[in-house]
């Protein structure tokens, strides 16, 4: 048996958690939209189409923030396609997934089901294949009231009222030569530097996010960062970072390592954010957006009929092991909640996702919905700098990585207090010993425990066996309490102030 300690003060502050740091995704991608959230004629479709069991899974996380229409689609997207009457749009070839995209489903569609699941939009638009003037006629159409040529037609479309899309990308993964008009670092910075002028002429109060890298392994990462934020740095709100973990090589002690990649990774691109702030004398402070992460590697190699519409890809089914790789990243982006605001686990319905469905049939929670419901539900509030006392090992890729990984989060205005922790180690308990410096009265209520699975369990339609137990804890104060981590487990400990 192993020993740890975790000493937490409410002076110990690292930021006020941003919500939408719990945010997902949702592109034009195989069953992600048609037979994932959009359905007519399941028998659980609303009158707009929208499937209300796979809402009420969503409603059960409480997702904030949904990025659409896109990753890669955006690239080559016409957003007009997208609008007016249904029978009157065109089907198109959706170059970056091969498949056929009817455009049953589009903006308003979009909008109408964010307020149907209570999240709110991410909206990127298209700098590949289009630029500054589309997304310039987008914001128009979304965002300003009336007397203008993109404003009345969505009037026209049946949406008198503006949708006011607070939040927008500027474009997806432009550093990938896969992307629809991928670009250079340089050209990129520009033209994103003149969309976001355009953009921010129209409605100032717009956030803009920046691409970054597709991920930090890209030969351009860092200096695609520094170049793209030297010509867009004031005009810009975020910068995006993009990672997915896979278990290729069979090395599952590794695998649980990698939140150290997105540790480094994160860490490396506040300093180029704040280099180029140095470097300008700015004032502004340029945040990071997660806005895509997972695991993805299970689907890898999956044949499907090019030209096919909503077809069965990247469906990944995801086992015990991923849960835990899912609840350590998430840990690791509350530690960095100072500057990581904006998360999207990507994605979030059939493709890469928490959620499953069968088209015409059930709506399941995989394994590592769990642990994002559970961050997303208890990980509001200040996210708290406490003291990790614990053993580390070794694996294939990383050193010193530590026997345990922890956050905590205070809510002090529900006078709540919850810490997420992961045991790494494969066969051993953790006694991890919680020492409260100034919680006076906070009471250990619940353990909430998802353990002792086989690594490669998963959940499927008719069983959902991978998931949490809850434990009553004591509800007595002590300064410090010692809960028992079992091996490979993701632990939510909850204390209230009675
Ligand atoms: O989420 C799947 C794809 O991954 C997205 O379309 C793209 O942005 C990324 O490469």
């Amino acid at each position: 048996m192993k020993k740890s300690s975790f000493t937490l003060s409410k002076d110990f502050k690292i930021a006020k958690i941003d919500n939408r740091l719990f945010g997902s995704f949702i592109e034009h991608l195989g069953r992600a939209v048609y037979g994932g959230i959009y359905e007519p004629g399941h028998p659980e479709a609303d009158e707009k189409g929208f499937r209300k069991d796979v809402i009420k899974l969503i409603k059960d996380i409480d997702v904030p923030v949904v990025r659409y229409p896109g990753g890669n689609f955006v690239s080559g997207y016409n957003w007009e396609d997208g609008v007016g009457p249904v029978e009157l749009r065109p089907s198109r070839l959706e170059l970056a997934w091969s498949t056929t995209e009817p455009n049953t489903f589009g903006t308003n569609e979009f909008m109408d089901w964010c307020k149907a699941a209570g999240t709110s939009p991410m909206m990127a638009v298209n700098l590949g294949t289009r630029g500054p003037d589309e997304a310039r006629n987008l914001l128009e159409y979304c965002n300003h009231e009336k007397g203008s040529y993109y404003s009345d037609l969505r009037r026209k479309h049946g949406y008198e009222k503006p949708h006011n899309i607070k939040l927008w990308c500027l474009g997806n993964e432009m550093d990938g030569p896969w992307q629809m008009g991928h670009k250079t670092a340089e050209e990129y910075g520009r033209v994103a530097n003149e969309t976001a002028n355009i953009m921010k002429m129209m409605d100032p109060s717009v956030e803009l996010v920046l691409c970054g890298s597709s991920n930090s392994f890209m030969k351009t990462f860092g200096d695609w960062e520094a170049t793209a934020l030297d010509h867009s740095y004031e005009r810009v709100d975020y910068v995006s970072l993009h990672q997915y973990f896979n278990c290729n090589d069979g090395d599952t002690k590794n695998f649980l390592a990698r939140s150290c990649e997105i540790e480094n990774y994160i860490k490396t691109v506040i300093c180029i954010c704040d280099y180029i702030k140095g470097k300008r004398h700015s004032r502004h402070t340029v945040n990071l957006s997660l806005d895509e992460w997972n695991v993805w590697y299970h689907s890898n190699g999956t044949k499907f009929d090019r030209w096919s519409f909503a077809p069965h890809i990247l469906e990944d089914v995801y086992n015990f092991a991923d849960a835990l790789v899912v609840g350590l990243t998430l840990i690791t982006m509350l530690r960095h909640s100072d500057r990581v605001k904006i998360a999207c686990l990507a994605q979030l319905v059939n493709v890469i996702a928490p959620i499953m469905t069968e088209n015409g049939g059930n709506a399941w929670a995989q394994t590592i919905y769990y642990p994002y419901m559970h961050a997303s539900k208890y990980g509001r509030g200040y996210a708290l700098n406490g003291i990790l006392d614990t053993t580390k090992h070794d694996t294939k890729d990383f050193t010193d990585v530590t026997d345990i990984d922890c956050a905590a989060v205070w809510n002090d205005e529900a006078e709540e207090l919850t810490v997420f922790a992961v045991n790494r180690d494969f066969e051993q308990d953790n006694i991890l010993s919680v020492n409260l410096k100034d919680f006076e009265g906070y009471a250990p209520v619940e353990h909430i425990v998802m353990a002792g699975f086989d690594l490669q369990a998963v959940n499927t339609s008719t069983n959902g066996r991978v998931k949490p137990v809850s434990h009553a804890l004591n509800g007595v104060y002590e300064a410090e309490s010692e809960i028992k981590l079992a091996p490979l487990s993701w632990n939510v400990i909850r204390y209230k102030k009675a």
